[in-house]
This record gives structure tokens, sequence and C-alpha cells, in this order.
């Protein structure tokens, strides 16, 4: 990037409230500075942006996003969390054709007034599949970053467990509030709805609460995102498959997106020149958070030890010591 495209990257991170990119961008100037011999500004404007994130703590909601305008009170409370997430489509490594569905959903969520001048819906309700870490929450998250909305998460297995017998009723309050307040609303670990993995005594219960859920789902006026998440499609009752207007499958990444995870993951650091095919294979049948996992202790343990770079070596027995543990 040039100059110019810096200083447009961080007018724009700032406009949006996108606190992560312009603070990335902010360190890509000072890398370039210090490339140009520039070192002192460098460090002055590196030990700025970790004092001022410091000071920022981690909070959720990040200054310039809209506030809540209803925070959930009392019994909602119970039942959802919310945040604000500053994620983007661009921090998500997906295969192309999910990419491109999740842009649609994007595409159509923002231009639903025009859509529904003509008496077309948008894409409003959608179902994501596939094994875990494979970034079906942080999607969720990406989605309502880039269309500015909050996230709300509903954990049905939870809910569930906690209101036995009432759990219709108050997945009727949730539904409520998705008309009440637009927003991101993630239903996870929707398998729960699945009879199969109830005790054989809640199975009545079970019933109950999918055929409320469905009941909702199809009622569902709202001008809110509804997804619902699960890594076990096969528990799912064919009946909730057809309630959704996209399913979108997560499939393990391939050595090309194995590859562009470590890449993100460690954009920042030295590495020194790797050996990609020893790592494609050790990062083969690994989940894009395991392979992040294995790159983030790779860069550790080079920093622990006062090396400047991450090794090849190190990056393949992170992922091995990854194979060991999922596979133990
Ligand atoms: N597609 C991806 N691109 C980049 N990073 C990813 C991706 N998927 C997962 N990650 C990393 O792994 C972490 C966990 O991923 P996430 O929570 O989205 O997985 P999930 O699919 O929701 O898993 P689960 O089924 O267990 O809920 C993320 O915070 C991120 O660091
Ligand atoms: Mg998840």
């Amino acid at each position: 990037m040039t100059t110019a495209d810096h200083v447009k990257a961080l007018v724009r991170s700032h406009a949006e409230g996108d606190d992560t990119r312009f603070y990335s961008v902010a360190l890509q100037v000072a890398a370039r500075a210090a490339r140009s011999g520039q070192s002192r500004f460098a460090q002055e404007l590196r030990d700025l942006v970790d004092e001022l994130r410091k000071a920022q703590g981690q909070t959720v909601v990040a200054p310039g996003r809209p506030i809540p305008v209803a925070k959930p009170r009392g019994e909602l409370a119970d039942l959802l969390s919310i945040s604000y997430p500053a994620k983007r489509m661009a921090d998500l490594v997906l295969e192309e054709s999910v990419r491109e569905q999740l842009l649609r959903v994007i595409s159509e969520q923002r231009q639903q007034d025009r859509l529904q001048e003509q008496g077309f819906s948008p894409l409003q309700r959608i179902l994501l599949l596939g094994p875990p870490g494979t970034g079906k929450t942080m999607s969720a998250r990406a989605l309502a970053g880039e269309l500015r909305l909050p996230l709300f998460v509903i954990r049905l297995d939870g809910i569930i467990t906690k209101f036995m017998g009432e759990t219709a009723a108050k997945l009727r309050l949730v539904f409520d509030a998705l008309v009440e307040t637009r927003g991101v609303y993630l239903f996870d670990e929707v398998d729960a709805l699945g009879g199969e993995r109830a005790r054989s005594n809640d199975v009545g219960e079970i019933r109950r609460v999918l055929n409320s859920f469905l009941q909702f789902l199809e009622q569902d006026e709202s001008e809110s995102l509804l997804i619902a998440a699960t890594n076990h499609p096969e528990l799912l009752d064919q009946a909730i498959f057809r309630r959704f207007d996209a399913v979108i499958a997560y499939p393990l990444p391939g050595p090309e997106l194995a590859r562009a995870v470590i890449r993100n993951r460690l954009a920042n650091v030295p590495v020194a020149i790797p050996a990609w095919q020893e790592i494609d294979e050790a990062a083969c049948g690994l989940s894009h958070a395991e392979i992040t996992l294995a790159a983030e202790h790779a860069a550790k343990d080079a920093i622990l030890v006062g090396k400047d770079t991450v090794t090849t070596r190190s990056l393949v027995d992170a992922l091995s010591e990854r194979h060991i543990r999922t596979h133990s």
C-alpha cells in the first residue's frame, strides 16, 4: 500500500468504528517507516498502538459503534448474550463458494429495502454445517460486523437443560426479540433439537421444542438475520432444513486454505522461508481453529527463546502436537 492508501484505510476504518483494522493499518505504517529507515518514528508509533490497545481493554462494544438500544434484561438475559463484533469477512479464510454465499447474504441484507419494494425478501435464515473450528461462529460474527448489527447468541442446549418444560415459552421470548431488535441471531448447536441426542425420557420435550422452533421459524417476519449452526447435521430433523433459505457447508481446509490460515495468523511475525510441503502434510486433517492455535504456539515459541523467526520445524511440531491432542 502507498502512503495515500494507508491514510484512506485509516480514515475509512475510523469512520466504520473498526478499531482492529485501524490499528492494523497503523502498524503497517510503522513497518513501512521502519523499512525506510525511520526507526524512531516506527517504534513510537508501535508503542502508541500498544498503549491505546491496552487502554481500551477487550471491550466488546467498540467506540463509535451503535450502542445497544435494548440490552437484554430480565428473562431474556438468561437466554441470549449480546456483542458488537468488529470482525470482517476479510478475517475469514474460506472456500470460495462459502465466501460467495456469505457475501450474497450480506448484499441482500444491505439492500433489503430495494428488494422489498419489488416484492422480494432477502435471504434471512441460514444454516451453517461443519466440523468444529471451521469458522461457523466466526462467520456469524463477521456477518454482524459487516452489517453493523448486534450479535445475539442463543445456546439451545443450555436453554433446554435449564428450562425443561418451559423451553417453548422461552423460545417465544427469543423470537419476539428478533422482531423488536434487528440483529444477527445465532442459534448455536441446533442439533440439541435432534431427538436422538436426548435422553430417552426427554424425547417428548425435545419433540415439543422442535415443533415450536419450526413454527416460530415459519412465522418469523422480523428483519433480523437468523443463523443456526451445528456440527452434527445428521441429528437434525429434515423439517429444519426446509425452513432455511440457505444451507452452507464448512469443510476442513485443504492445503491451500491451511496455508492461508497460517499466513494470516503470522502476518505480523517474521517467518523463515517455509517448506510448505512439510507444513501441508502436518496440517492435513486439522481445522482452521487447530491450525490457528498451532501457528500461535510456534510464534510464541520463537519469542520465548529469543529467536527472531518462526521456523518450519516449530510449525510442523506444533501442528503435529494438535493432531495428537485431537485424536487422543
Ligand atoms: N474459516 C476460518 N478462518 C480463519 N480463522 C478461523 C476460521 N475458522 C476458525 N478459525 C479460528 O478458530 C477459532 C474458532 O472458530 P469458530 O468458533 O468460528 O469455529 P466453529 O466452526 O464455530 O466451531 P464449533 O462447531 O466448535 O462451534 C476462530 O476464533 C478463529 O481463530
Ligand atoms: Mg461455533
